[in-house]
């Protein structure tokens, strides 16, 4: 049987992604409660990382030990795909040895060649298009904190990224309403706006954006790769801000959540990780029990 791979959202149904989010918020509790659970005992996770991460590498390596399993990684610097093996090669060779595999790089072609020729699931652990793995935490932690989310209106303030690209998918996948403030030539993907037109609204200014929303969100101006642009990003967004001010046009009840890292006095102010309505911690920490969800539905093909 062809494997299941995570690569976008689009990758699970609606019934899949809420029992999935179900699934974790379960997860949570019962790891919380001591309870031990061993449902990947002697499985094997390959993580390949070409770029940064802390929150992602070690939700994921926690995740697998917490199960039973463990997790194993490896970057370019160290192995032959930084030396010019082709993907597809070392996709047959990873996936011959292990029982799944996450990577984190640049072009999401590359996750895409490699689950190909992958024998079994992949899991995109962020590219420069996509980051599905942060949506189902952020997914499971409004629903922890205020219920479903079907109906309602988010706002995405700052850079039409990738994480503005996993919400665009999540807008259709959840069914709410998007509504992106970004200025002048930093929307999201074209192709990805001409299908989900009717989820997402473009506008410049964000208090329009958050006017009434029950989710605020953000991510940092340059994301990893973009280094050379920070001058120019950081002139360009320089009102793209959520803050306690922004936070007070938004509905009474919003929330705010960020992937992080954040970029304090850039994306957000100062004072906005301890606002009444950030939920930037638990949303950090639902990582770990979206992912654990995640890797026992691709790896065991169960949902709880
Ligand atoms: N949010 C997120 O993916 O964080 P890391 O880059 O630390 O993994
Ligand atoms: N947009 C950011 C997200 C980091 C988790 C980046 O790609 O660097």
């Amino acid at each position: 049987m062809a494997p299941r791979h995570f690569l976008t959202l689009n990758d699970l149904s609606t019934d899949e992604l809420e029992a999935l989010v179900d699934h974790a918020s379960f997860l949570r509790r019962d790891w919380r409660a001591g309870n031990v659970r061993d449902t990947l005992k002697n499985r094997v996770l390959a993580m390949i990382f070409e770029k940064s991460s802390t929150r992602t590498r070690v939700s994921f390596e926690a995740g697998m030990t917490q199960l039973g399993g463990s997790a194993m990684f490896l970057s370019p610097r160290d192995t032959q795909l930084g030396r010019g093996e082709p993907i597809e090669d070392s996709a047959i060779v990873i996936s011959s040895m292990v029982d799944a595999v996450m990577i984190r790089t640049f072009a999401h072609d590359t996750v895409e060649r490699f689950a190909a020729a992958s024998r079994v699931p992949v899991i995109n652990a962020l590219t420069d298009e996509y980051h599905p793995c942060q949506l189902l935490a952020d997914m499971q932690t409004y629903r922890e904190h205020r219920g479903s989310i079907r109906g309602a209106t988010v706002a995405w303030i700052g850079d039409g990224n990738n994480m503005c690209h996993s919400y665009i998918n999540a807008a259709a996948q959840f069914d709410f309403h998007l509504n992106v403030a970004c200025p002048e030539g930093y929307e999201p993907d074209a192709a990805l706006m001409e299908t989900y037109g009717d989820r997402v609204t473009v506008m410049r200014d964000p208090a329009d954006a958050a006017r009434g929303a029950q989710l605020l969100v953000t991510d940092v101006w340059a994301s990893m790769g973009q280094e050379d642009e920070q001058k120019a990003r950081q002139r360009a967004f320089a009102s793209y801000q959520i803050s306690p001010s922004l936070m007070s046009v938004a509905n009474p009840d919003a929330l705010f959540m960020h992937c992080l890292p954040a970029h304090r006095g850039e994306e957000i102010s100062v004072d906005m990780m301890e606002h009444p309505s950030s939920v930037v911690w638990h949303e950090a920490e639902n990582r770990l029990h979206a992912q654990k969800a995640l890797l026992e539905f691709l790896i065991l093909n169960r949902l709880g």
